[in-house]
């Protein structure tokens, strides 16, 4: 099977977690793709999603799905997203679509965080994949500086400004030895909005579609 194929398989086993008549929450990213147009067959039986980006919004909409505004909703069942890197206590890296920051607000109003991941994202500890900071362009130098002290080679994503009109510094190099206290560290750097560890609210089921088929696990 080919990368996409994992992709599109962990996509579909995220519908056996849809609850009929809730608001889906809904992340971003080519896996993530595959999960809103298999939604798209089963939409008259869910009342909406909320989306993390312009990009999925655009693609609910395309296939006749409701978004609802955030703010009008206290919680949501579950919000279904991919990741970049996903370590053994599902603390992950995401943001390589850039749509961390309304990831992680979503994230956080939902009861249960659903990864769908080919198996090449699971890792042992986090950090081969630049970590993405998203941060308020006048606050780029600084931030960069505070990123260089911890370790890290932040590098500018060249042309991309997010949906909240931000920039995203691509960190290289940093040891994640420890998860939360970095996503902690990170987030207390004045100037930045977000960064990409999802580790103090990791996920609460990986699907992870392999060569022999989509493994449902449990966080510990
Ligand atoms: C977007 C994300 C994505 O979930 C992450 O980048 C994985 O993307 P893909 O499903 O395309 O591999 O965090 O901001």
């Amino acid at each position: 099977m080919t990368q996409d194929e994992l992709k599109k398989a962990a996509a579909l086993a995220a519908l056996d977690y849809i609850i009929d008549g809730s608001i889906v929450g809904v992340g971003t990213g080519s896996t993530v793709n595959h999960f809103i147009d298999a939604l798209a067959g089963m939409r008259e039986r869910i009342l909406g999603a909320v989306s993390s980006s312009e990009a999925s919004s655009r693609r609910l909409v395309g296939h006749g799905i409701a978004v609802f505004d955030l703010n009008g909703i206290e919680s949501l069942p579950i919000y279904v997203d991919g990741a970049d890197e996903i370590d053994g206590s599902f603390a992950m890296i995401k943001g390589g679509g850039g749509a961390l920051t309304r990831e992680k607000i979503v994230a956080a109003v939902s009861e249960r965080f659903i990864c769908i991941c080919d198996a090449s994202k699971q890792v042992k500890e986090l950090g081969g994949f630049p970590l993405p900071v998203e941060v308020i362009p006048m606050a780029c130098g600084h931030v960069s500086r505070e990123l260089r002290r911890l370790g890290g080679e932040p590098r500018l994503r060249e042309g991309f400004v997010t949906d909240n009109g931000n920039l995203i510094l691509d960190v290289h190099g940093l040891r994640i030895s420890d998860p939360v206290a970095m996503e902690t560290h990170i987030n207390q750097i004045v100037g930045v909005v977000t960064n990409g560890l999802f580790a103090q609210r990791g996920a609460d089921v990986l699907l992870l579609a392999g060569a022999g088929g989509v493994e449902r696990l449990q966080a510990a």
